[in-house]
């Protein structure tokens, strides 16, 4: 896929529109993880080195065209030290910024034409500036104002960071290093079935874990007690199994769970295969001899693709003990130059965080639900339209 980047065009004087994702984790009024932020970075220096005039458009949360201030962009700007525009279709500001100038736009969702990708919003949004720039790959996979719209009027590039997650994703999807292990968990069968049948159809073993797991156990005829899981997609995970045998993929099942009799961050741990789980057991997080197996199935690896996260990764330290296993071995096998990592997905990523591993990962995706539409083999309209033909 070729596409039009910001090396390709001369921005010194003018107004450019950027869309980053800043969709961040915010408690309290305080950003609790900058990742998408910090990596739009490099992007806005390049257009700030370049001389460009810059107005960054983002969203957060799912205000539903509603100006609802639990979801102001005001502690992003206030972490950028920019200031924010009130209204993401004022222009007045525009002529006083100078050359290097960066301002953040309020919540686009704050307007109905952004989801609905209105023509008349689109042209309002667009308004007075020369060329618009995406660098927002997380929110690629939706075909709104601020990421198809704008770009279908306005002369329009990828940014640093939109590049890079092309370049990556695509390398490990159409050259991996093989044996190749596909590591994916969370919590629903539904979401997650295109990934799974993609990367069945990739990879020389597939883990499956989680609560996702869970399901795949229980239409495999095991006992699940009280647990999470979607018994209404038994059929769903039988036909994923049946898929990734005709494509030669070795699947991995749970072996075994950390189960507690409620489902609570301070409840007692026990460990239990399938044969000893009960009616009132609730499974948190895999087990013991599951995270041995898939430990010792990442060390075999040469390429590890994971998103979502095998238990309640948050719940440290008792529960996140089979996240926290995987993550540590994924970064202790790339950092001997024996494997190459792609991670996605906010849970995972923030396990990685949390374990103090994220930089030893070959490539960690600021993508949730792109990610998975990338590497399912989707095309991604805020990408597609950047694309030199
Ligand atoms: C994300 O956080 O995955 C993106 O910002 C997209 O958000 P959305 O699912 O609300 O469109």
């Amino acid at each position: 896929m070729k596409i039009r980047t910001i090396e390709h065009v001369d921005v010194c004087g003018k107004f450019v529109l950027l869309r980053d994702d800043f969709n961040v984790q915010i408690v309290d009024g305080k950003i609790t993880d900058a990742f998408r932020i910090e990596q739009s970075m490099p992007t806005i220096k390049a257009l700030r080195d370049a001389g460009a005039k810059i107005a960054i458009v983002a969203h957060r949360g799912r205000p539903k065209g509603q100006r609802n201030m639990e979801y102001t962009l005001q502690p992003i700007a206030d972490y950028m030290n920019v200031p924010l525009i009130p209204d993401c279709l004022d222009k007045d500001f525009l002529s006083s910024m100078q050359n290097g100038d960066v301002v953040l736009l309020e919540n686009v969702r704050f307007y109905e034409g952004e989801e609905k990708n209105s023509p008349e919003f689109v042209a309002e949004l667009a308004k007075r500036f020369d060329l618009f720039v995406n660098d927002a790959f997380a929110v690629s996979h939706r075909a709104h104002a601020s990421t198809v719209g704008v770009a279908e009027i306005l002369p329009s590039y990828a940014g640093k960071l939109l590049a890079d997650e092309i370049k990556h994703l695509t390398a490990v999807m159409e050259n991996p290093k093989r044996p190749m292990l596909s590591i994916v968990a969370g919590s629903k069968v539904s979401t997650k079935i295109g990934v799974l049948k993609a990367l069945a159809k990739l990879s020389d073993t597939l883990i499956i874990g989680g609560a996702l797991g869970t399901t795949f156990n229980y239409a495999m005829g095991a006992k699940v007690g009280n647990s999470l899981y979607e018994a209404e997609q038994k059929d769903t995970a039988l036909e994923i199994l049946e898929f990734a045998k005709q494509n030669n993929c070795e699947v991995l099942l749970p072996l075994d769970k950390g189960v507690a009799k409620e489902f609570a961050r301070d409840a007692q741990r026990f460990n239990k295969d399938f044969t000893q789980i009960e009616a009132d057991d609730v499974i948190i997080d895999a087990g013991i001899a599951t995270t041995e197996r898939d430990t010792e199935a990442i060390r075999q690896a040469k390429t590890v693709i994971w998103n979502g996260t095998v238990g309640m990764a948050e719940w440290q330290p008792v529960w996140s003990f089979g996240s926290f296993a995987l993550a540590e071995t994924i970064a202790e096998q790339t950092r001997a130059g024996k494997l190459d990592s792609v991670i996605g997905g906010g849970d995972t990523v923030a396990a990685l965080e949390a374990c103090g591993v994220k930089d030893d990962i070959t490539y960690v995706s600021t993508g949730g639900g792109a990610f998975l539409e990338f590497i399912e083999g989707r095309t991604l309209p805020g990408i597609a339209i950047l694309e030199d033909k």
